[in-house]
C-alpha cells in the first residue's frame, strides 16, 4: 500500500490523498493495485479512473443523490465519454435483483462491451448493486465508486464486495469484483444526514480497535470535530480507516484469512440488524457488537480493562449506541449462529487480544455468551438509541 500524501499532519493536504490497495499484494485472481482518491471538489478525477478504453459510461445513482449524478454524467460527456445515467431506488430498495436486470438491460439496449464502465454513486448500498452489475455483465466490466456516505467511504466502496438482498436475506447474492478506482469527495457529506454519519463513524472506531490507535486519540480529543464534514479531523479519519482496510483487503482479497478482522463487532452486530428486521443503521448495530466483543474478551481474560472500557468511552462520545435489549437473547444467539466465520456448530468471534490485535476466537460455550450479553443489557423502554 502506498500512501502518498502524509496524513500525521494536523492541518488538512489541501492536495487529494491517494491510497493504493494491495499494492504488490498477492491478490488471489482480484484485480488489486487500484487507487483511493481522498479530498475535495475531485471530479475532474474521474475520467482517470475510467480509463481511456471506455467509450460508454453507465452512472447509477439513487434517486436522493440525481443532482449528482446529473453532474457526474455531464463531466463525463465533456470528458469525450458517451455518458448515460441509471437512477435506481434508494438504499436497500436498490439492492434487488429487479433493480440489476433494469441495469443489464440499459448497457445491453446501450451496446455495453467489456471495455466500457460503470461509475457508481451513491452510499454502500449503491456500490454494492452497481458493483454487482459491473461485475455480472459480460462478467465483469470495469467499474469505479464514487461513495457518498462515510459509511460507503471508509468500507463499501473498498474492497471489492459487490452484493444484492433476497427474500431470504441480505448480502446472499453477489461476488468479489474489485473497483478500477474510488473516488472519496469530502464534499458529497455535507448533505449527509448527521446520523448517517455518526452511524459511518461506528466503522472508522472498529479500525481504531483493530490496527490504528491514532483514529482512537483523534475521536477523544475532538469528538464534536470527528462529526464535522468540514473539519481536518474528519478527513484524517476517512483516510486513516481507509488505509487499515486497503491493508486488510491487500493481504487477503477473498476473505479467507485476516480479512476477518475487519469483522469485529459484526457478529452480534449483524445479529441485532437480523432481530430490529434492519431497521437499525449498520454502524449503531456494531457499535453494540464492539462492546459485546470487548467484554467477552475480557470475560476470557483476553483483554485488559483499559482497552475494554475504551471502547465504552469512545463510542459514547460518538453518541453511538452501547447497550441493547434484555429480552431478545435467543433471538440473538439465532443469528449469532448464522454468521459466516461459524465452522459447522462452532461459534467464531473476532476478539481482541490487546489494542490493535484482532484473531479469530472458538468459542467452546454459549453459556460465557449469555452471561458476557448480561453486561450489556438493558430493559426496553422504548428510548433504546438506534441512532
Ligand atoms: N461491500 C461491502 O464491503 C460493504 C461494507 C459495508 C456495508 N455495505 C453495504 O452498504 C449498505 C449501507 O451503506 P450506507 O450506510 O452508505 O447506506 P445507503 O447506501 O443506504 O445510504 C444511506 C442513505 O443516505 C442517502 N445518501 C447517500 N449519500 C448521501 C449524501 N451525500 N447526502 C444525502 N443523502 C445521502 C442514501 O440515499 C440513503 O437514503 C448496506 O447495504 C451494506 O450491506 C457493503
Amino acid at each position: 500500500m502506498s500512501h502518498q500524501a502524509e496524513t500525521e499532519a494536523s492541518a488538512p493536504a489541501p492536495e487529494p490523498t491517494i491510497i493504493t490497495v494491495g499494492e504488490g499484494a498477492g491478490s488471489g485472481g482480484q484485480e488489486l493495485g487500484y487507487d483511493v482518491i481522498i479530498g475535495n471538489g475531485l471530479l475532474s478525477r474521474l475520467p482517470g479512473l475510467v480509463g481511456p478504453q471506455a467509450e460508454r459510461v453507465l452512472v447509477i445513482h439513487p434517486r436522493a443523490l440525481r443532482a449528482t449524478g446529473d453532474v457526474v454524467r455531464e463531466d463525463l460527456e465533456k470528458a469525450g465519454y458517451q455518458a448515460l445515467v441509471a437512477e435506481i431506488p434508494d438504499a436497500e430498495e436498490g439492492k434487488h435483483i429487479q433493480v440489476a436486470a433494469f441495469c443489464w438491460q440499459v448497457l445491453g439496449q446501450n451496446d455495453f462491451t467489456r471495455s466500457d464502465a460503470i461509475v457508481a454513486v451513491g452510499g454502500g448500498a449503491v456500490t454494492d448493486a452497481a458493483g454487482f452489475v459491473a461485475a455480472t455483465w459480460l462478467r465483469g466490466i470495469r467499474v469505479v465508486h464514487m461513495p457518498t456516505t462515510l459509511l460507503g467511504m471508509v468500507d463499501a466502496a473498498v474492497g471489492g464486495k459487490t452484493g444484492i438482498n433476497t427474500s431470504e436475506g441480505k448480502n446472499l447474492v453477489g461476488s468479489f469484483h474489485q473497483p478500477a478506482g474510488v473516488l472519496a469527495d469530502l464534499d458529497t457529506l455535507l448533505t449527509l444526514p448527521r446520523n448517517e454519519l455518526v452511524a459511518g463513524l461506528a466503522e472508522v472506531v472498529k479500525c481504531g480497535f483493530i490496527a490504528d490507535e491514532r483514529i482512537l486519540d483523534i475521536i477523544e480529543a475532538a469528538p464534536e470535530q470527528a462529526q464535522n464534514p468540514h473539519s481536518w479531523q474528519i478527513r484524517e479519519l476517512i483516510e486513516r480507516a481507509i488505509s487499515v482496510k486497503a491493508k486488510v483487503v491487500g493481504e487477503d482479497a477473498l476473505e479467507s484469512g485476516v480479512r476477518e478482522s475487519l469483522n469485529y463487532g459484526h457478529t452480534l452486530g449483524h445479529a441485532i440488524e437480523l432481530a430490529e428486521r434492519y431497521q437499525w443503521r449498520h454502524g449503531a448495530a456494531i457499535s453494540v457488537g464492539m462492546i459485546f466483543a470487548a467484554e467477552l474478551a475480557r470475560s476470557l481474560g483476553r483483554l485488559d480493562d483499559a482497552t475494554a472500557d475504551r471502547h465504552h468511552a469512545v463510542l459514547n462520545l460518538l453518541g453511538l449506541p452501547t447497550t441493547y435489549r434484555d429480552d431478545r437473547w435467543s433471538q440473538l444467539l439465532e443469528g449469532i449462529r448464522r454468521d459466516k466465520k461459524n465452522r459447522g456448530d462452532q461459534l467464531r468471534f473476532v476478539l481482541l487480544g490487546g489494542q490493535g490485535q484482532p484473531a479469530t476466537v472458538e468459542i467452546p460455550d454459549a453459556s460465557i455468551l449469555f452471561a458476557t450479553y448480561q453486561e450489556i443489557a438493558q430493559p426496553e423502554t422504548g428510548s433504546m438509541i438506534s441512532l
